[in-house]
């Protein structure tokens, strides 16, 4: 531990809110309670770039409880001084804050500490545990502990384990241990179910918070706001209106040297299984008694339950997977997938993949919801499209409405935040034509303020003890359930084949065929 300074030197009593009401109302309403936070893979990318910029915006934003403290645990050799230097440069780099406060920042690095080990050594989690114990004397975290695991995946029961063994998940004192997973959580639903069982033996699931940092983002939560705190569309929200949903996950980038970690998952579990799953989710879900943690997830486990089986052996049915080849991205050249560092000579790793998923219940019988995930497309974009069946009976004639299309609302996840809603109009003039036009709101224009970081808000959520922004063991089971139904298809197919698709574009014919022979095309964002 590097610091003797006593709790009450914290940065809330140091940094009082300057009166500002919304502020002290969400710092009073939100503040956990004291506590320390442990970082399993403290040297790594996630906690340089990601967690400390998040925590340190916190606690410039007066968010974080008193005496809050951070203990990283890695390999390398560093001492607590070089740790913090580390992480002052990440800061510095990714806080949305910035430059940085030279004041909060000391204040705050005053609370980190560092314990180098292996997390295959038992004895190194006594060492751990001593600190633990230091914190909580000179900082007053009063055995609150929060373990993140920020590692590669195949550490995280034994971290449990270990934990276990040195009586770290527990205490009788009333004081709360969790523990935030990362991601994948999993390979596919067998090991996601052998993983859950080992967090489940050191942790409740009340303490386990599984991280899809894709439910941190404020557009996403929105959905919630939009479907339940407007009263308009929740009865168009149904078969009755909506002809087809359209989710698109795309990104510009290729693989960004993760090549090996890459080649072993593919988009499916990369982004499918977790973040798609979840907007999906969030989208066809009914509504909640409440906004409890329990009573949100027990509805959107319900749309996983009720998503119709693959069968494997018509997986193609169900899915198409493709591959980048060479080709331009913003104007410059880049290499296809298989010629990226780390990625096996004919590699059959999907870096795309378009669904077609059914949610067998009342609600959303027979209607499609497409999904498509990829690297190295045309623009990097997420956003949900609920396409609107076209209106009954045809009033105008062929030419004055020959431009119409149906009404669309497609909600914008990112870059650009905020939701469209399309619809037609009659254009100026002496005849009746028709033309549709959008009505656009955007977040940045509405409210004029940026964005908190997800990892903020999840963060936050996780010392508060509330787990609505993360997924619970059932709906990860659930998930996998379906990825895996195609995975197993994939594997049975005899070819050895897969489409290739010139990088910088929209993907495979296969998936524009895919949609085509239903009379549908994909959108073009
Ligand atoms: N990076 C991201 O933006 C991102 C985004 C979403 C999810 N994730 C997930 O977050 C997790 C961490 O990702 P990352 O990018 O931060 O990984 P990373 O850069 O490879 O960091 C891994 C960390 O684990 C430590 N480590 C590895 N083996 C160890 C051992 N046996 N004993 C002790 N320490 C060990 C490393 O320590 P040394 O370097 O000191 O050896 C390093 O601190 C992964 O599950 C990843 O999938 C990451």
């Amino acid at each position: 531990m590097t610091t003797t300074q006593p709790a009450s030197t914290n940065l809330q009593e140091r940094f009082q809110p300057a009166g500002n009401p919304l502020r002290e109302g969400l710092r009073i309403e939100r503040t956990p309670d004291p506590c320390a936070m442990v970082i399993f893979g403290a040297s790594g990318d996630l906690t340089y770039r990601k967690l400390m910029p998040a925590l340190y915006d916190l606690a410039l934003e007066r968010l974080l409880p008193a005496g809050f403290s951070v203990i990283g645990f890695a390999h390398r050799d560093m001492d607590a001084e070089s740790f913090k230097a580390h992480l002052r440069e990440g800061v510095e780099r990714f806080s949305r804050f910035r430059p940085i406060d030279d004041a909060i920042w000391e204040s705050f690095a005053e609370g980190i500490s560092y314990v180098r080990g292996d997390f295959n050594n038992p004895e190194d989690y006594e060492r751990l545990s001593v600190e633990l114990t230091a914190v909580d004397t000179q900082r007053g975290s009063m055995g609150n502990r929060m373990y993140y695991l920020a590692t590669p995946p195949e550490f995280y029961a034994n971290i449990v384990s270990c934990l276990g063994a040195k009586h770290l998940t527990h205490r009788e004192d009333g004081a709360w241990q969790r523990v935030i997973v990362e991601k994948p959580f999993g390979h596919d639903l067998e090991s996601a179910q052998g993983l859950n069982k080992a967090v489940n033996e050191g942790f409740d699931e009340r303490d386990v918070f599984r991280i899809d940092h894709y439910l941190g983002k404020e557009t996403v939560q929105n959905i919630l706001a939009f479907r339940f705190a407007n009263g308009i569309y929740e009865p168009i929200w149904n078969r009755q209106y909506v002809d087809h949903v359209e989710i698109t996950v795309a990104e510009s980038i290729g693989i960004e040297g993760r090549g090996s970690y890459y080649d072993d998952t593919g988009a499916l579990r990369d982004m499918a299984q977790n973040h798609m799953m979840q907007l999906l989710s969030l989208v066809a879900m009914e509504p909640p008694g409440s906004l409890h943690a329990d009573a949100v997830r027990d509805e959107k486990v319900k749309v996983l339950h009720a998503l119709r089986p693959i069968n494997p052996d018509l997986v193609n049915r169900s899915a198409v997977r493709a591959q980048y080849a060479d080709g331009f991205v913003s104007g410059k050249q880049v290499p296809g997938y298989r010629e990226e560092d780390r990625v096996a000579d004919g590699s059959l790793t999907e870096t795309y993949v378009a669904l077609k998923l059914f949610v067998d219940n009342w609600r959303w019988a027979d209607v499609p919801f497409y999904l498509r995930t990829g690297k190295r497309l045309a623009k990097r974009v997420t956003e949900i499209a609920v396409h609107f069946k076209p209106v009954p009976h045809r009033l105008f004639s062929s030419q004055a409405s020959q431009n119409l299309e149906p009404n669309l609302l497609v909600l914008e996840i990112q870059p650009d935040e905020g939701m469209a809603l399309k619809f037609a109009v009659k254009v100026p003039g002496p005849t009746m034509r028709l033309r549709p036009v959008n009505m656009v709101f955007q977040y940045g224009t509405a409210f004029n303020t940026g964005s908190p970081d997800a990892y903020e808000r999840l963060l936050l959520d996780a010392m508060l003890g509330d787990g609505t922004l993360f997924t619970r063991r059932d709906e990860v089971e659930a998930a996998w359930r379906t990825v895996t139904q195609i995975l197993d298809g994939w594997s049975n197919l005899p070819d050895d084949q897969i489409p290739q698709f010139e990088a910088g574009t929209w993907g495979p014919m296969e998936a524009d065929a895919f949609l085509n022979r239903e009379g549908r095309s994909w959108r073009r964002p």
